[in-house]
């Protein structure tokens, strides 16, 4: 989505782009200083961000809640004769099918990011994620900072796969580096990060990883 918008910047013909943003707070929204910035300087781009809670520490001035078809309306009243580009973790892009097709609109204009790597594709992209580390069954205690939970994380599982364990929902969609969406930090201890691109190094600098391809080399606390 960033790539395209920026190209249609970018290039300087005129271009029609409505830009709905949906994350869970302001602070989860990624890109959000850029494409304001974007929004201010192209006329052509039509920013929309929507925060699924209103935040206590900042005037919003966005839509709150979910993604609904009355919240599109009124984004993009002429949604139905537009191409529609969808990217998020799979349960999101499935209910916007579900709420255009209700919508009556035409499917065949509607796009969406695939993380399905089916046989065919398998060991064929670039950035593939290496396997994982082999940890000589050694078995690890997870903590989870906000929500207090604590799991112990066998041999050859994810972080995300200790998460879900410990009944957390943690977002998550490619589950192979690439996307990023399972990005968090980590407070303390140590993990082997074999990530398809999906994370930069400032972020890695930074503390953070990502949960789908992170394994615990030691006892590790995460921010969740
Ligand atoms: S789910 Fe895509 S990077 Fe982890």
């Amino acid at each position: 989505m960033m790539s395209m918008t920026r190209t249609a910047c970018d290039l300087g013909a005129p271009f029609d782009l409505a830009f709905l943003h949906a994350a869970r707070s302001p602070a989860d929204m990624i890109y959000r200083q850029e494409l304001s910035l974007l929004a201010q300087r192209n006329h052509g781009l039509k920013l929309a961000l929507i925060s699924g809670t209103a935040p206590a520490a900042e005037a919003w001035a966005g839509f709150t809640g979910r993604l609904s078809l009355p919240m599109l309306q009124l984004i993009a009243p002429d949604f139905t004769e537009r191409r529609i580009f969808c990217c998020g973790p799979a349960p999101f892009m499935e209910g916007v099918r579900a709420m255009l097709g209700e919508a009556g609109y035409d499917m065949a204009e509607y796009y969406e990011e695939s993380f399905d790597f089916g046989a065919e594709t398998a060991g064929n992209f670039e950035g593939e994620p290496e396997a994982a580390p082999e940890v000589s069954g050694q078995t690890f205690r997870v903590s989870f900072a906000k929500s207090g939970k604590v799991v112990e994380c066998s041999p050859g599982m994810t972080v995300l796969s200790a998460a879900r364990e410990a009944g957390l929902r943690p977002l998550s969609s490619c589950q192979r580096g690439i996307c990023g969406t399972c990005k968090t930090r980590l407070v303390s201890g140590e993990v082997e990060m074999n990530h398809g691109g999906g994370i930069r190094k400032r972020e890695i600098d930074q503390g953070k990883i990502l949960a789908c391809c992170s394994h615990p080399l030691s006892d590790i606390e995460l921010e969740l």
